[in-house]
């Protein structure tokens, strides 16, 4: 899990709420519909729950004997239907580097058989296997979302992985299927989407690529699918942020009917070796964390120049199945990497999602770190209390963009300067959905400087928008247990649209998502 980072060092950790200025900058922008142009696949909204601290038990799980929190099988019904309304189109379980470690029969069968197991990677906590297969699984399906089970391969064998794949999608006689419908499952899940190992540069076995492309072709070699309407999707371990030979290597030495994505992997942070506070920074620090999300940008443009040379056809899809802000908790007792979640997640959020819609061309899916308690968590609990955060909102917001069709924009961004250094101050993506309507997702990283946006939507024939916004006084600013509704989406006017221009002010970090009508 160490990564190599090159972001510049930021002075102390004082707590400084940033004041706003008033000024304004106009920022000419254009749409053009396109006639080639991708869908931006639901699956980029996608979502990561690892057996890490308290995202699975004593987050997302709670146990069917639970009388305090209401529960399905279980499951919190708090979370359930905060879930459901963010309709979450994937989630990518068990792990993270618990998965490499992760033997599946450990989890089936009836609970109070199941073997206790120790969590190597995070904390050496014992859990008791009581979130399995089934359960994950039938909450897929309550949620109404495709799983994306990421299978062991660091210290798992091909006959544990494809035994995981008959049991879950056979449904004739076999052993697995049997096995199932004796755990009480008569019918085959519908899982589509399968992780190869993750991390297998790291905590999946330190491999160099070249290694594990083949044990890779090994293992996808014998990933059947057993019904007739169901195809496998599978997913190569990525790179490490800028490790360009990971994927040259891997697109180069793997045949094209053995794979259908590659991953990427890439966080947040100040530095990684001294990440910051969650909620107590200051700007210069802000700054260098969203200079490490905004350098998404060119990690997804140059492992696509790579895809491209090997897959001009573009078969096999990037998958940016591990991204989001990692910072050091002020409440570490409330679980391993427990952060809370504050303005500089939602700017993090709102970025990296227009870079994923604008390359929606490449990048079919993508998965944050990670759903509940963990990371740029979307939902945070505390007993009975839980609470949705600025970046559950910003994702919320987003949803007007699921299977959408992309519509490009181009326009030169005024830049956010911080110590004599420069980033792009304002993110754009657009699209249009399956009924005509337009909508576009701006957001102004700037923590001092508002901006004025004037977007060209003359080919568009629009008559009228309506537009949210999520903002806040100060870049810290975050929910909380007491007031979890301290930052929510707001109704917002502060736009004209006359004569073919939609003019916008942007105030400092904000995020706002218009939608137009014709
Ligand atoms: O998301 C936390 C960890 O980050 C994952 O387990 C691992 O894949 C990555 O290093």
């Amino acid at each position: 899990m160490k990564r190599k980072h090159i972001y510049s060092a930021v002075a102390g950790l004082a707590l400084s709420v940033i004041q706003p200025l008033a000024a304004q900058k106009n920022t000419e922008v254009s749409l053009t519909l396109e006639g080639d142009a991708p869908i931006i696949s639901k699956h980029i909204y996608g979502h990561f729950a690892e057996h890490l601290g308290r995202c699975i038990y004593d987050g997302i799980y709670v146990g069917e004997a639970n009388k305090n929190i209401p529960n399905t099988n279980g499951v919190r019904n708090d979370i359930i239907t905060a879930l459901k309304e963010l309709k979450i189109p994937n989630l990518r379980w068990p792990g993270g580097c618990f998965a490499d470690t992760y033997h599946w029969k450990d989890g089936i069968g009836p609970k109070k058989d199941r073997p206790t197991i120790v969590n190597q990677w995070w904390g050496g906590t014992t859990e008791d296997n009581s979130f399995g297969t089934h359960d994950f699984l039938n909450l897929c399906e309550v949620l109404d979302t495709e799983p994306y089970l990421a299978a062991n391969v660091g210290s798992g064998t091909v006959k544990e992985f494809t035994d995981w794949i008959q049991y879950v999608g056979h449904d004739g006689v076999s052993p697995m299927a049997d096995l199932r419908k004796e755990n009480g499952r008569e019918k085959s899940w519908n899982v589509t989407y399968w992780g190869v190992g993750n991390e297998m540069w790291g905590c999946g076995g330190h491999m160099t690529p070249e290694h594990y492309a083949n044990i890779y072709r090994q293992y996808a070699t014998f990933m059947t699918s057993w019904t007739n309407d169901q195809k496998l999707f599978r997913i190569a371990s990525g790179a490490n942020v800028a490790d360009y030979h990971w994927t040259e290597v891997l697109m180069r030495d793997i045949p094209k009917n053995l794979i259908e994505g590659v991953a990427l992997h890439s966080y947040s942070f100040v530095k990684w070796e001294n990440k910051s506070s969650d909620i107590k920074f200051n700007e210069a620090q802000y700054f260098s964390t969203m200079k490490t999300a905004l350098k998404m940008e060119e990690l997804v443009e140059k492992h696509t120049a790579i895809m491209d040379k090997y897959d001009p056809e573009h078969k096999v899809a990037l998958i940016v199945d591990e991204w989001g802000g990692w910072y050091d908790s002020e409440t570490p007792e409330k679980g391993v990497l427990y952060q809370q979640n504050t303005m500089r997640d939602a700017m993090i959020a709102g970025t990296t999602l227009n870079i994923f819609n604008n390359h929606a061309d490449r990048v079919k899916m993508a998965n944050i770190a990670q759903t509940v308690n963990v990371l740029q968590a979307v939902i945070l609990t505390e007993g009975e209390k839980m609470l949705l955060t600025p970046t559950y909102h910003v994702m919320k917001m987003y949803t007007v963009h699921h299977d959408a069709t992309l519509i490009p924009v181009t326009f030169k961004s005024p830049k956010y300067t911080v110590d004599g250094e420069s980033l792009d101050a304002i993110s754009i993506s657009a699209s249009k959905d399956e009924a005509g309507k337009v909508s576009a997702s701006l957001v102004n990283i700037d923590a001092k400087q508002a901006h004025t946006v004037s977007i060209n939507v003359k080919d568009l024939g629009l008559k009228n928008a309506t537009a949210s916004i999520l903002s806040s006084k100060a870049l810290q600013d975050h929910n909380t247990f007491d007031n979890p509704n301290n930052i929510t989406p707001q109704p917002f006017k502060d736009f004209k649209l006359k004569k073919g221009e939609l003019q916008v002010e942007l105030p400092p970090f904000s995020v706002v998502v218009i939608e137009g009508e014709k």
